[in-house]
């Protein structure tokens, strides 16, 4: 079969190779094997691709897939031959607390991931597509989706009223968009593009701010929420907008500390945590009983994802080059 793998170590863009793999194995018991339909890109990805995450030459990147099982294994009963099944982000962590092996073992990253035609893995590393959905839509809610999701609705308890200010127009925060507005929220979108922000506009984001233009977009937040501040902010830039974030969000408020957009470390503001009594929660996307949960309220809710690019398998490069160029507004998608 087909297969994208790191040539180098660090791993390049231009090192990355399509080449002739062996098929997995028939599935043993409690397995599936999934024909692969779709990935999708993610900054993480982009991370373990470009050498920035280190693994080990020869690995299959991306962390998300989505395909049909072909065949189940002995004493299979949740799946089917032509199910459609998408990826979980930690295939050991499946419900409460992640056991601690979970975040070594990510596909694409600590093992081998879904940038190929084929797998045969345990059942629970698969939950079940969204009715509805295209093989590229479901690879959507791997990474990305399951990470707005928790943000909003495990870790904080968003409500019907509350405030959301989400960062920018990357597959995090369209996500993070959709799921507030689905939930009766107001939201906050910032973004570098005034284009794009008449995109999210027309998707319901109740107000729109150019993180670009308005340096001091925390302040804007708090004017737009007449001084109140927001509840909730998706954090998706890190150090470098963590202060900004912080003065946005009202007393008692939450900020979600998912991403390193603007940087992995450097000074900030931390009198501000106590002085306004924030609760900065960091996340790693979420278990397999998430992204259960989450589907369910995607198919409830007649959420699809916003994929604005698709590239072919053999052109993964290309796609990440346009990732890095931020050219895109939600989801990159791979079809194989
Ligand atoms: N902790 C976790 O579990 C987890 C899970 C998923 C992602 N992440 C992290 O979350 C971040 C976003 O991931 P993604 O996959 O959504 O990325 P993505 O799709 O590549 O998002 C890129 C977009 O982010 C926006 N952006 C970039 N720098 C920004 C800044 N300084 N301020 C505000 N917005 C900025 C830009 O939007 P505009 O073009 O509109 O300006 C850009 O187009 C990454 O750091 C990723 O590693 C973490």
């Amino acid at each position: 079969m087909k297969a994208i793998r790191t040539g180098a170590s660090p791993s390049t863009l231009e090192a990355l190779e399509f080449v002739d793999v062996d098929a997995p194995a028939a599935p043993g018991p409690g397995e599936i094997t999934v024909d692969l339909k779709a990935s999708s890109l993610n900054y993480h990805d982009y991370a373990v691709v470009k050498g920035m995450i280190p693994t080990q030459q020869g690995r299959i990147p991306m962390s998300d897939g989505a395909g049909t099982v072909s065949a189940v294994g002995e004493g299979v009963t949740e799946f089917a031959v032509g199910d459609h099944v998408v990826s979980t982000f930690f295939p050991d962590w499946i419900d409460g607390e992640p056991p601690q092996t979970a975040f070594t073992r990510v596909p694409g990253d600590g093992i081998d991931g879904y940038a190929c035609e084929k797998v045969t893995a345990p059942t629970h590393w698969f939950t079940r597509a969204p009715a509805g959905y295209s093989h590229a839509e479901a690879a959507t809610l791997t990474c990305a989706a399951l990470t707005a999701w928790r943000a909003l609705f495990v870790d904080y308890s968003l409500k019907p009223g509350d405030t959301v200010l989400v960062q920018g127009t990357g597959g995090v925060s369209i996500f993070a968009l959709q799921f507030a507005k689905a939930a009766g929220a107001t939201v906050i979108a910032t973004s570098s593009s005034g284009e794009k922000l008449e995109r999210v506009k027309a998707m319901g984001a109740d107000h729109l701010i150019n993180y670009r233009e308005t340096e001091a977009w925390g302040a804007q937040a708090l004017a737009i929420t007449r001084g109140r501040g927001v509840d909730c902010v998706v954090e998706i830039g890190g150090a470098g907008t963590l202060d900004q974030s912080m003065l946005a969000t009202r007393v008692a408020g939450h900020v979600a500390l998912i991403g390193v957009l603007a940087g992995f470390a450097g000074p900030v503001q931390t009198a501000l945590l106590f002085s306004r009594n924030l609760k900065v929660q960091g996340l790693t996307v979420g278990s397999r009983k998430m992204q259960q949960d989450m589907i369910a309220a995607i198919e409830a809710n007649g959420i699809k994802p916003v994929i604005s690019d698709t590239f072919p398998l053999e052109r993964l490069a290309d796609a990440f080059r346009h990732q890095e160029s931020g050219g895109h507004f939600g989801k990159i998608a791979i079809e194989i």
